[in-house]
Protein backbone atom coordinates (compact mmCIF):
# COMPACT_ATOMS: atom_id res chain seq x y z
CA UNK A 1 0.00 0.00 0.00
CA UNK A 2 1.67 3.56 -1.22
CA UNK A 3 1.13 5.99 1.18
CA UNK A 4 -0.79 9.22 0.06
CA UNK A 5 0.07 11.10 3.01
CA UNK A 6 3.55 10.63 5.11
CA UNK A 7 3.37 12.42 8.30
CA UNK A 8 6.80 12.74 10.45
CA UNK A 9 7.29 14.10 13.73
CA UNK A 10 4.55 16.22 13.87
CA UNK A 11 3.98 18.39 17.21
CA UNK A 12 1.41 20.99 17.61
CA UNK A 13 2.52 23.27 21.18
CA UNK A 14 -0.38 25.71 22.44
CA UNK A 15 0.60 27.74 25.44
CA UNK A 16 3.50 25.23 26.79
CA UNK A 17 1.51 22.17 25.78
CA UNK A 18 1.71 19.57 23.76
CA UNK A 19 -1.48 19.01 21.72
CA UNK A 20 -0.08 16.95 19.10
CA UNK A 21 3.56 15.30 20.42
CA UNK A 22 5.61 13.58 17.40
CA UNK A 23 3.23 11.95 15.48
CA UNK A 24 4.40 9.78 12.59
CA UNK A 25 2.45 8.01 10.50
CA UNK A 26 1.83 6.59 7.36
CA UNK A 27 -1.51 7.07 5.28
CA UNK A 28 -2.72 4.95 2.21
CA UNK A 29 -5.81 3.16 3.44
CA UNK A 30 -8.89 4.53 1.42
CA UNK A 31 -10.95 4.45 4.77
CA UNK A 32 -9.32 5.46 8.05
CA UNK A 33 -10.84 6.26 11.31
CA UNK A 34 -8.93 7.82 14.21
CA UNK A 35 -10.57 6.64 17.86
CA UNK A 36 -8.98 8.01 20.98
CA UNK A 37 -10.42 9.29 24.15
CA UNK A 38 -12.00 13.08 24.44
CA UNK A 39 -8.76 15.59 24.27
CA UNK A 40 -6.52 13.12 22.71
CA UNK A 41 -6.15 15.41 19.50
CA UNK A 42 -7.85 13.71 16.94
CA UNK A 43 -9.64 16.99 15.79
CA UNK A 44 -6.12 18.86 16.14
CA UNK A 45 -4.56 16.31 13.81
CA UNK A 46 -7.27 16.53 10.91
CA UNK A 47 -7.36 19.97 11.45
CA UNK A 48 -3.11 19.64 10.64
CA UNK A 49 -4.04 17.46 7.78
CA UNK A 50 -6.32 19.92 6.65
CA UNK A 51 -3.99 22.98 6.42
CA UNK A 52 -6.46 25.27 9.08
CA UNK A 53 -3.42 24.55 11.79
CA UNK A 54 0.25 25.07 11.31
CA UNK A 55 2.38 22.44 12.90
CA UNK A 56 5.22 23.55 15.53
CA UNK A 57 7.15 21.24 13.98
CA UNK A 58 7.31 18.00 11.80
CA UNK A 59 6.45 17.75 8.10
CA UNK A 60 3.25 16.48 5.89
CA UNK A 61 4.58 15.07 2.80
CA UNK A 62 2.03 14.49 0.10
CA UNK A 63 2.57 11.58 -2.25
CA UNK A 64 0.68 14.25 -4.86
CA UNK A 65 -1.21 17.06 -4.23
CA UNK A 66 -4.79 16.21 -3.07
CA UNK A 67 -7.94 17.98 -3.61
CA UNK A 68 -9.63 17.56 -0.02
CA UNK A 69 -12.82 18.55 1.76
CA UNK A 70 -13.47 19.02 5.75
CA UNK A 71 -16.67 18.46 7.14
CA UNK A 72 -17.35 19.07 10.78
CA UNK A 73 -19.48 17.52 13.49
CA UNK A 74 -22.29 21.05 13.29
CA UNK A 75 -22.87 21.81 9.52
CA UNK A 76 -21.91 25.51 9.22
CA UNK A 77 -25.50 26.52 6.94
CA UNK A 78 -25.79 30.18 5.13
CA UNK A 79 -29.40 31.94 5.37
CA UNK A 80 -30.49 30.72 2.33
CA UNK A 81 -31.77 27.86 0.55
CA UNK A 82 -30.07 23.93 0.50
CA UNK A 83 -29.13 24.08 -3.39
CA UNK A 84 -27.54 27.51 -3.26
CA UNK A 85 -25.40 26.37 0.12
CA UNK A 86 -24.23 23.50 -2.51
CA UNK A 87 -23.80 26.42 -5.45
CA UNK A 88 -22.59 28.76 -3.05
CA UNK A 89 -19.18 26.02 -2.27
CA UNK A 90 -18.70 25.07 -6.02
CA UNK A 91 -18.81 28.86 -6.84
CA UNK A 92 -15.97 29.29 -4.47
CA UNK A 93 -13.88 26.60 -5.85
CA UNK A 94 -14.28 28.02 -9.23
CA UNK A 95 -17.27 26.28 -11.32
CA UNK A 96 -18.66 28.09 -13.83
CA UNK A 97 -21.82 29.32 -13.06
CA UNK A 98 -23.76 27.70 -15.97
CA UNK A 99 -22.68 24.69 -14.18
CA UNK A 100 -23.39 24.98 -10.99
CA UNK A 101 -26.60 24.51 -10.30
CA UNK A 102 -26.93 21.17 -12.57
CA UNK A 103 -23.85 19.71 -10.45
CA UNK A 104 -25.77 21.12 -7.18
CA UNK A 105 -28.64 19.36 -7.84
CA UNK A 106 -26.91 16.10 -8.54
CA UNK A 107 -25.29 16.31 -5.27
CA UNK A 108 -28.28 17.24 -3.41
CA UNK A 109 -30.09 14.01 -5.00
CA UNK A 110 -27.20 11.46 -4.32
CA UNK A 111 -27.82 12.82 -0.41
CA UNK A 112 -31.51 11.87 -1.06
CA UNK A 113 -32.37 16.02 -0.65
CA UNK A 114 -33.70 17.09 -3.75
CA UNK A 115 -36.91 17.23 -2.75
CA UNK A 116 -35.55 20.02 0.21
CA UNK A 117 -33.97 22.02 -2.55
CA UNK A 118 -35.59 25.19 -1.66
CA UNK A 119 -36.16 25.32 1.86
CA UNK A 120 -34.42 27.60 3.63
CA UNK A 121 -31.50 25.51 5.15
CA UNK A 122 -31.19 26.35 8.59
CA UNK A 123 -34.67 25.20 9.08
CA UNK A 124 -34.10 21.13 8.01
CA UNK A 125 -32.81 18.74 10.82
CA UNK A 126 -29.87 18.52 12.07
CA UNK A 127 -29.48 15.64 10.31
CA UNK A 128 -30.47 17.09 7.01
CA UNK A 129 -28.07 19.64 7.78
CA UNK A 130 -25.22 17.68 8.11
CA UNK A 131 -26.46 15.78 4.51
CA UNK A 132 -26.55 19.33 3.14
CA UNK A 133 -22.85 19.54 4.56
CA UNK A 134 -21.72 16.33 2.51
CA UNK A 135 -23.27 17.02 -0.85
CA UNK A 136 -21.66 20.67 -0.90
CA UNK A 137 -18.49 18.64 -0.17
CA UNK A 138 -19.22 15.57 -2.53
CA UNK A 139 -20.11 17.98 -5.46
CA UNK A 140 -16.45 18.88 -5.71
CA UNK A 141 -15.60 15.75 -5.87
CA UNK A 142 -12.54 15.56 -3.62
CA UNK A 143 -10.08 13.60 -3.51
CA UNK A 144 -9.73 12.97 -0.07
CA UNK A 145 -12.84 13.78 2.71
CA UNK A 146 -11.40 14.45 6.37
CA UNK A 147 -14.92 14.34 8.86
CA UNK A 148 -14.32 15.23 12.45
CA UNK A 149 -17.32 13.57 14.33
CA UNK A 150 -20.19 14.09 11.80
CA UNK A 151 -22.40 12.85 13.28
CA UNK A 152 -22.29 13.57 16.72
CA UNK A 153 -25.05 15.44 17.50
CA UNK A 154 -27.11 13.19 15.55
CA UNK A 155 -30.12 10.54 16.29
CA UNK A 156 -29.27 7.16 15.64
CA UNK A 157 -31.32 6.87 12.62
CA UNK A 158 -29.98 10.11 11.34
CA UNK A 159 -26.73 8.71 12.17
CA UNK A 160 -26.91 5.53 9.80
CA UNK A 161 -28.36 7.78 6.79
CA UNK A 162 -24.87 10.19 6.83
CA UNK A 163 -22.78 6.63 7.69
CA UNK A 164 -24.71 5.50 4.31
CA UNK A 165 -23.86 8.53 2.40
CA UNK A 166 -20.19 8.70 3.94
CA UNK A 167 -19.58 5.04 2.19
CA UNK A 168 -21.41 5.79 -1.04
CA UNK A 169 -18.57 8.70 -1.17
CA UNK A 170 -16.12 6.09 -0.50
CA UNK A 171 -17.26 3.97 -2.97
CA UNK A 172 -16.97 6.79 -5.59
CA UNK A 173 -13.25 6.41 -4.92
CA UNK A 174 -12.57 9.31 -2.62
CA UNK A 175 -10.17 8.72 0.28
CA UNK A 176 -11.70 9.01 3.64
CA UNK A 177 -10.35 10.26 7.16
CA UNK A 178 -12.25 10.70 10.06
CA UNK A 179 -12.75 10.40 13.83
CA UNK A 180 -16.22 9.12 15.56
CA UNK A 181 -17.36 8.19 19.06
CA UNK A 182 -19.39 5.46 17.38
CA UNK A 183 -17.66 2.20 17.60
CA UNK A 184 -19.85 0.38 15.55
CA UNK A 185 -20.00 3.00 12.87
CA UNK A 186 -16.06 3.04 13.00
CA UNK A 187 -16.11 -0.73 12.60
CA UNK A 188 -18.42 -0.10 9.24
CA UNK A 189 -16.98 2.26 8.05
CA UNK A 190 -12.70 1.66 8.75
CA UNK A 191 -10.44 -0.11 6.80
CA UNK A 192 -7.99 0.67 9.56
CA UNK A 193 -7.78 2.76 13.25
CA UNK A 194 -5.50 5.26 14.06
CA UNK A 195 -5.48 5.36 17.78
CA UNK A 196 -4.43 8.52 19.67
CA UNK A 197 -3.96 9.08 23.04
CA UNK A 198 -2.03 12.28 24.51
CA UNK A 199 -1.26 13.51 21.14
CA UNK A 200 0.52 10.47 20.55
CA UNK A 201 -0.99 7.67 17.59
CA UNK A 202 0.11 4.61 19.67
CA UNK A 203 -1.47 2.27 16.89
CA UNK A 204 -2.56 1.87 13.50
CA UNK A 205 -3.96 -1.41 13.16
CA UNK A 206 -6.60 -3.13 10.33
CA UNK A 207 -10.28 -3.07 11.55
CA UNK A 208 -11.03 -6.18 12.46
CA UNK A 209 -7.29 -6.94 14.57
CA UNK A 210 -8.10 -3.39 16.50
CA UNK A 211 -11.25 -4.50 17.55
CA UNK A 212 -10.21 -8.12 18.63
CA UNK A 213 -6.91 -7.66 20.26
CA UNK A 214 -5.66 -3.66 20.48
CA UNK A 215 -2.07 -3.38 21.21
CA UNK A 216 -2.22 -1.33 23.79
CA UNK A 217 -3.93 -0.64 27.52
CA UNK A 218 -5.04 2.33 26.18
CA UNK A 219 -6.94 1.16 23.30
CA UNK A 220 -7.76 -1.55 25.53
CA UNK A 221 -9.71 0.54 28.00
CA UNK A 222 -11.10 3.15 25.47
CA UNK A 223 -12.97 0.34 23.64
CA UNK A 224 -14.14 -1.00 27.39
CA UNK A 225 -15.52 2.29 28.00
CA UNK A 226 -17.26 3.26 24.88
CA UNK A 227 -18.47 -0.41 24.23
CA UNK A 228 -22.10 -0.19 26.15
N1 LIG B 1 -5.94 26.22 20.33
C1 LIG B 1 -5.75 25.50 21.44
N2 LIG B 1 -5.04 25.99 22.49
C2 LIG B 1 -4.82 25.27 23.59
N3 LIG B 1 -5.28 24.02 23.76
C3 LIG B 1 -5.99 23.47 22.78
C4 LIG B 1 -6.27 24.16 21.56
N4 LIG B 1 -6.99 23.35 20.76
C5 LIG B 1 -7.15 22.20 21.45
N5 LIG B 1 -6.56 22.26 22.66
C6 LIG B 1 -6.47 21.18 23.64
O1 LIG B 1 -5.77 20.11 23.02
C7 LIG B 1 -6.29 18.86 23.39
C8 LIG B 1 -6.73 18.08 22.16
O2 LIG B 1 -7.89 18.68 21.60
P1 LIG B 1 -8.71 18.03 20.42
O3 LIG B 1 -7.81 17.85 19.25
O4 LIG B 1 -9.92 18.87 20.22
O5 LIG B 1 -9.07 16.61 21.02
P2 LIG B 1 -10.16 15.53 20.55
O6 LIG B 1 -10.70 15.96 19.23
O7 LIG B 1 -9.42 14.24 20.50
O8 LIG B 1 -11.21 15.51 21.63
C9 LIG B 1 -7.40 19.15 24.36
O9 LIG B 1 -6.88 19.04 25.66
C10 LIG B 1 -7.78 20.59 24.04
O10 LIG B 1 -8.33 21.21 25.16
MG1 LIG C 1 -12.60 16.43 18.59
Amino acid sequence: MTAWLSIEGLSLVEGGTRIIDGVSLQLGAQRSVVLGPNGAGKSTLLRLIHGLLHPSTGTLSWLQPLSQAMVFQRPVMLRTTALANVVYGLKLKGYPAQERERRARAALARVGLETLAKRPARLLSGGEQQRVALARVWALEPELLILDEPTASLDPASSREVERIIKDIAAAGTRILMTTHNLGQARRLAEEIVFIDGGRVTEQTPVTEFFQSPRTDAAQDFLEEETP
